[in-house]
């Protein structure tokens, strides 16, 4: 009896007879036990919408939740969790121009606000782009401070988070635990300190000013190591991580890696580890390395349409305007 044996080297070195020959458009190659796993484009991609995603998602939200889905695992369509409790604290999202690197954000602040009360989980939203891509969030009760869209606004709000950081430090040492999660369950409902999202669009826009490079590097520097105790996960996003706008140890702070189309094969290797993300198709196709998990996970995140994204919001604030105080 023989065996037919493929290996990666070989589709590998076949990738653009593939293409022009068989008009397939291989996007990744790789090694599984037992397994060879190719990924091939379709000729029609589908879009996937937040609502039908979201159907399959049961939170456990009685005491807040920090597991946001943010997208549908390529291999067997089962959701792909971000979590700051059992993943790296914080995150890093690149890609390219029109890559998806907002519509995935939008994903996240709209997962952390429908599975938390304002008392469970606050936003810090900082956007460059004068909110934009955000105007839709104005007024959503968990932001902490609207939409912040100025740099010296910025560093004080993340001086302020600092301040926190280190108030809540005194707060563990005090009732003698090593972390927020066990000091909630200690606390009363009306004693329990929130959970910090500090959600950071367009990140390297700013980097370029050496005043805010310095201190957000400082303050990032000093959050990354002690804000998984405190409660505090930071999610950054930037079109190209390249070292002169974002110091080394700023991007080694940020463990998780959620990567969409980048530009060339060194931006993937620099936000991702390795090549491959500059052959994701653009418009949410992902390629996520978690801390936690052994390899590279490839997924499709969900589309929030405005109109869905309006309504939510509406209904967001009308369920905190009518919240007993
Ligand atoms: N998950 C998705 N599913 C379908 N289409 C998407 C998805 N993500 C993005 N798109 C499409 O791509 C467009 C650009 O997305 P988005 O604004 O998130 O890109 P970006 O990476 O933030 O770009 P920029 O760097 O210019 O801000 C969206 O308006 C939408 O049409
Ligand atoms: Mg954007």
């Amino acid at each position: 009896m023989s065996f037919l044996t493929i290996r990666v080297e070989q589709v590998l070195k076949r990738r653009s007879e593939f293409l022009t020959t068989h008009g397939l458009n291989v996007i990744s190659v790789r090694a599984e036990p037992g397994t060879v796993a190719i990924a091939i484009a379709r000729p029609n991609r589908r879009v996937l919408h937040l609502p039908d995603v979201w159907k399959k998602w049961n939170p456990i939200c009685t005491h807040g939740n920090h597991d946001l889905l943010i997208a549908v695992r390529e291999e067997d369509s089962s959701p792909l969790f971000l979590s700051p409790k059992s993943n790296a604290p914080h995150t890093l999202i690149a890609g390219s121009t029109g890559s998806g690197k907002s519509v995935l954000m939008q994903n996240i602040i709209l997962g952390i606000a429908c599975t938390n009360t304002t008392a469970q989980a606050k936003i810090v939203l900082i956007d460059p782009k004068l909110g934009v891509d955000y105007f839709a969030f104005e007024g959503l009760p968990h932001l902490q401070g609207g939409i912040i869209d100025a740099q010296d606004n910025a560093i004080h709000t993340l001086n302020e988070l600092l301040g926190e950081m280190n108030r809540r430090y005194t707060v563990l040492k005090d009732n003698k635990v090593s972390n927020i999660f066990d000091l909630n369950k200690k606390f009363t409902a009306t004693e329990r300190l929130p959970f910090l999202w500090v959600i950071h669009d367009e990140f390297a826009e700013w980097m370029m000013t050496p005043e805010y490079s310095d201190s957000v590097s400082d303050i990032v520097g000093r959050l990354g190591v002690k804000a998984r105790a405190a409660g505090i996960s930071l999610v950054f996003a930037a079109q190209r991580p390249d070292a002169n706008v974002m110091p080394m140890q700023l991007r080694a702070n940020l463990g998780n890696r959620l990567v969409l189309r980048v530009d060339g094969e060194g931006t993937s290797e620099i936000a991702l580890g390795e090549k491959g993300a500059e052959r994701l198709l653009g418009k949410g196709h992902l390629a996520a390395k978690l801390e936690g998990a052994s390899e590279i996970i490839f997924g499709q995140v969900p589309f929030v349409d405005s109109d869905f994204l309006g309504q939510v919001v509406e209904a967001l604030k009308q369920a905190a305007n009518s919240a007993p105080s």
